[in-house]
């Protein structure tokens, strides 16, 4: 299989989408001068294309992204190119509103913006076919193509009635037998036994709650219909070309694909990612969603879209200050990427994003934020042939799996203040401050590169996933848990005791009796620390070899955190402070350190192959002792011992 290496050729792939469309062709020229001038090597093509290619049903208008492609091919510059099917022409929908989806209570989302399509809809997918189809037959053999982009940001659902039709066949294929389906979901519950396949629908609006399983199911096949239409297109390509590889790029942390299993699908892994410049915890967040990138990547990866100043779809949108650009751009550089590239080239002067930047923006070539991306441009430069390739591996994995996501987030449950994804930071976050770079794996991985495993919460665990845990445990590794793990089974049916009786024994508990969630802000005494959103009423079985009780209160001398042999159990979410001291404490345990002692708190060390990347994520200056000799690929220079490191500042150490 072809992957990223076979695009970026030893170079880091660097450069943005582009949307020459919007331009008249003389800027074309001008848009190639200044990516030359910045040494943007790759750029995105044609991803919102399909009503300039196909102005009307059945024709074909390629002249333009022919002279695109030879122009571009002249100046050096590869091409990702896109399938235009994220955003259908308005005659398609005019003439077949069947490619519209509907939401829960039945409306249509018309054309006028964009990702109007049904993923279920025949009508779409054959168009979408069409037009994959001839641009693959017509660029396929065009020498600027390095990398085939399919549609864009796959994130719509779709409750109408082909959608329906379409829900009731996967789960005829899930299920066999309407019994196995009605066990499944309870139907018991609530007199919603079903008799005919044909009763069934999506979980469109209800008077009450909804069926949990129901829904559960419909996030499942949502992921599962998307997939199906990334995968036509991708087959369609593949034939034309099995030798450029081919990716689609997924939300950060989106919640509604199953991307471990994407990520199998594609050849090259890429994720779009724009933490907020103002958030004090941006970097955090942005190392999350590389960290969780790399890991689906099994390797290098895509850095397929950030903004190279504000984005536009935020309540308060603000620029990146000098150097944010070049530290975030190089922190997903040390974590795995080979490209970094972003959402636009040129910024529009038209549209809904024309308040969002682009590597160009309405200053032009003069502005800061293009001289910014020029100095990156170079840096990537200086820096690639020392990189590229190169995979780092943490010692950690931090456990996440969709499905236990999905059945988490649903209606009537003991708490609204538990967020999946909020936990999920929360304990990624303890371990980034506390210096530890993590991988993140799914709860059926093989595991045992790792020396400690991470489970935030899954709340839904399969038999399958449980025993990989315990035999992980038995084998030596070890393992921490948080609150809400093991509660339910793969059809969100709560385990006998609240949680699996097998790891309840692992950890020491004899009766789960009650939850205790607490409202948002109150906390909870734990012996030395103070617990948030959630605490347990626990009954240990004797066997744990370590407990941390709640002091006072309703629980008072039940245990918070337990421990049994190298099982931990976390009843809580300790504060910030004390969940990052504890993982640091079991990590240590485990034989995983940072990667340098006495790190300051704002600078992020993180090794790739041989490399030692210094991150700075602070406005002042600090200087981070790096005992021995080393050379800076950035700066070109000796360092030895210390390095001191500017605002924003980042050096690359090799040996
Ligand atoms: C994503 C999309 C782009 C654009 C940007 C705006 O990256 O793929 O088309 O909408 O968001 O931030």
């Amino acid at each position: 299989m072809p992957g990223l290496a076979d695009a970026a050729r030893g170079r880091i792939l660097f450069g943005g989408d582009y949307n020459p469309e919007q331009w008249p062709e003389e800027t074309w020229h001008e848009d190639v001068r200044l990516m030359k001038d910045a040494r943007v090597n790759s750029v995105t093509v044609g991803v919102f294309s399909w009503s300039k290619l196909e102005p009307e049903p059945g024709a074909r208008e390629f002249g333009w992204l022919d002279r695109l492609m030879d122009l571009l091919h002249d100046h050096g510059i590869g091409v990702v190119l896109a399938t235009p099917t994220s955003a259908p022409p308005p005659w398609l929908g005019r003439l077949h509103p069947d490619t519209l989806p509907r939401t829960e209570d039945g409306r249509t989302e018309w054309w006028g913006g964009r990702q109007h399509f049904s993923h279920s809809s025949a009508t779409y997918r054959r168009c979408a076919a069409a037009i994959t189809e001839d641009l693959a037959a017509r660029y396929g053999g065009h020498p600027a193509l390095t990398m085939w982009h399919i549609n864009n940001e796959y994130c719509t659902a779709d409750y109408g009635d082909e959608a329906a039709a379409a829900f009731r066949r996967w789960l005829r294929r899930r299920y066999g037998t309407l019994d196995a389906l009605n066990t499944a979901w309870g139907t018991a519950f609530w007199s919603q036994g079903y008799d005919t396949w044909d009763g069934i629908l999506p979980p469109r609006l209800a008077h009450y709650l909804r069926n949990p399983a129901q829904v559960l199911d419909f996030r499942r096949f949502t992921s599962d219909m998307l997939l199906e239409c990334y995968t036509a297109e991708r087959d369609i390509v593949r034939r034309h070309t099995p030798h450029i590889p081919v990716t689609t790029n997924f939300m950060p942390l989106w919640f509604g694909q199953d991307a471990w299993r994407w990520a199998g699908e594609e050849d090259v892994v890429s994720v779009d990612l724009y933490p907020d410049p103002r958030d004090p915890l941006g970097a955090q967040s942005g190392a999350l969603v590389q960290d969780m990138t790399r890991s689906q990547a099994r390797g290098p990866w895509m850095l397929m879209e950030q903004a190279a100043g504000p984005v536009n779809w935020r309540g308060v949108n603000h620029p990146k200050p000098r150097g944010l650009n070049r530290l975030w751009s190089l922190q997903a550089v040390a974590r795995g990427a080979d490209a970094v590239c972003y959402f636009q080239w040129r910024q529009s002067r038209q549209g809904a994003e024309k308040f969002h930047s682009g590597m160009v923006g309405h200053a032009g070539e003069r502005g800061r934020t293009f001289q910014e991306v020029k100095e990156l441009g170079a840096d990537l430069a200086r820096i690639a042939p020392h990189v590229t390739g190169r995979h780092s591996r943490a010692g950690i994995a931090v456990l996440h799996d969709w499905h236990a996501w999905w059945a988490a987030a649903q209606e009537a449950r003991p708490s609204r203040e538990v967020d999946h994804a909020d936990v999920l930071r929360a304990w990624h976050r303890a371990l980034w401050q506390a210096h530890l770079t993590t991988d993140f794996a799914h709860p059926e991985h093989d595991l045992s590169a790792y020396r400690l495993v991470v489970v935030p919460q899954l709340y839904l665990l399969t038999d399958a996933a449980i025993e990989n845990l315990l035999g992980w445990v038995r084998r030596g590794g070890t393992l921490v848990c948080g609150f809400l793990t093991g509660v339910a089974d793969e059809d969100d049916r709560v385990r006998p005791g609240g949680m699996d009786a097998r790891l309840r024994e692992l950890f020491g508990i004899r009766t789960l009796h009650e939850w205790w969630p607490l409202e948002p802000g109150q906390t909870v005494d734990c012996e030395g620390f103070a617990g948030t959103l959630w605490s347990e009423e626990l009954e240990a079985d004797g066997a744990a070899d370590e407990t941390v009780p709640y002091r006072g209160g309703e629980l008072d001398g039940l245990p918070a955190v337990l421990r049994r042999g190298r099982a931990w159990y976390l009843s809580t979410l300790p504060e910030p402070e004390a969940l990052r001291d504890l993982l640091a404490r079991i990590a240590a345990g485990a034989g995983v350190r940072p990667e340098l002692d006495g790190l300051p708190a704002q600078v992020e060390a993180v090794r790739r192959g041989d490399l030692l990347f210094l991150l700075n994520h602070g406005r002042e200056p600090v200087t981070v002792a790096v005992p021995g000799t080393h050379r800076d690929l950035l700066t070109e220079t000796a360092v030895t011992d210390r390095i001191t490191l500017g605002r924003y500042g980042v050096a690359v150490l090799r040996p």
